[in-house]
């Protein structure tokens, strides 16, 4: 069994993120990303943490929007069109979930697509089924180039996609799709999930069930992407997949902390840079 170094693969790409800030810098360019981050749930609070350390010490300027809960739709707008506006703004970021008087896909849809580095706007996940560049949501992006850092050619695999979600399953199911492979979604109406993933050679998972796959799920030898977190009573940190019991089954398995989590950061890093390479383009 080999595991999925998310930690290691995703240090190497924002050591190469840095380099290219660096090159953009020389180019008077220094790329930009704004988060909104609305109400107080701790889980985003942490997350919005995680990227903005993450942009600093990659050279990236970040400001973080926070508002409280109670904030209108109207004035979430109003901010997102500034930032819209901000020629130093590169990359566009709204925290999910947004409270429940939020109209999400109003919010997504105000967001200008060459700036959306979450790759949610309808433009960019059409792009992205479509097989044509543009943003491509960040977890899913991380793990398909885990997956190339290991040589794992998803080509003709039967791959089970366990979740979906618009941030993580669908998306995931789409690139893998577009890379060849037999994708088989489930999700909370699934019937009989055991038999849909006892028959793939990789499984990816991200739904938020602590040991929702069992070592009975996983054929011999299966590749096993864990994209849940969980927080647990005592404070650990879980996945989906019951770890201890499955890891020895199969060929390749992303351990929680440290496989895919990590990698969601650095690939919303590169999509900043990415968009902050354009900008003489979309300035003419
Ligand atoms: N909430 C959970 N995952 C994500 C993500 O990748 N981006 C944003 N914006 N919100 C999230």
């Amino acid at each position: 069994m080999t595991i999925l170094d998310g930690k290691k693969l995703s240090n190497k790409i924002r050591a190469e993120v840095k380099n290219d800030v660096t090159q953009l810098q020389e180019r008077g360019i220094t790329p930009g990303l704004a988060v909104v981050l609305v109400g107080s749930d701790p889980a985003s609070a942490a997350y919005v943490n995680m990227k903005s350390k993450a942009c600093k010490e990659a050279g990236i300027y970040s400001i973080a929007h926070e508002m409280p809960e109670t904030i209108s739709q109207d004035n979430i707008l109003e901010i997102i069109t500034m930032m819209n506006k901000n020629p130093n703004i590169d990359g566009i970021l709204v925290q999910l979930p947004l409270p429940k008087h939020i109209d999400t896909t109003v919010i997504l849809e105000a967001i200008d697509p060459k700036k959306d580095v979450d790759g949610f706007h309808p433009y960019n996940v059409g792009r992205v089924v479509a097989g044509l560049d543009g943003f491509i949501p960040a977890t899913p992006y991380g793990v398909m180039e885990l997956l190339k850092e290991y040589n794992i050619d998803p080509q003709g695999k039967n791959i089970c996609v366990v979740g979906a979600s618009n941030i993580v399953g669908k998306p995931m199911a789409t690139l893998l799709l577009n890379a060849n492979a037999t994708v088989d979604i489930c999700h909370i109406y699934t019937d009989d999930l055991k038999k849909h993933t006892l028959a793939a050679d990789i499984i990816c998972v991200g739904v938020g069930v602590v040991n929702l796959i069992k070592e009975d799920m996983v054929k011999d030898d299966a590749i096993i992407i864990d994209i849940g977190i969980n927080r647990l009573d005592n404070g650990k940190l879980v996945g989906d997949v019951d770890y201890a019991n499955v890891a020895d089954k199969c060929s390749y398995i992303t351990p929680v902390p440290g496989g895919v989590g990590p990698m969601t950061i650095a690939m919303l890093l590169k999509n900043t840079v990415k968009s902050a390479s354009k900008r003489e383009v979309k300035e003419l």
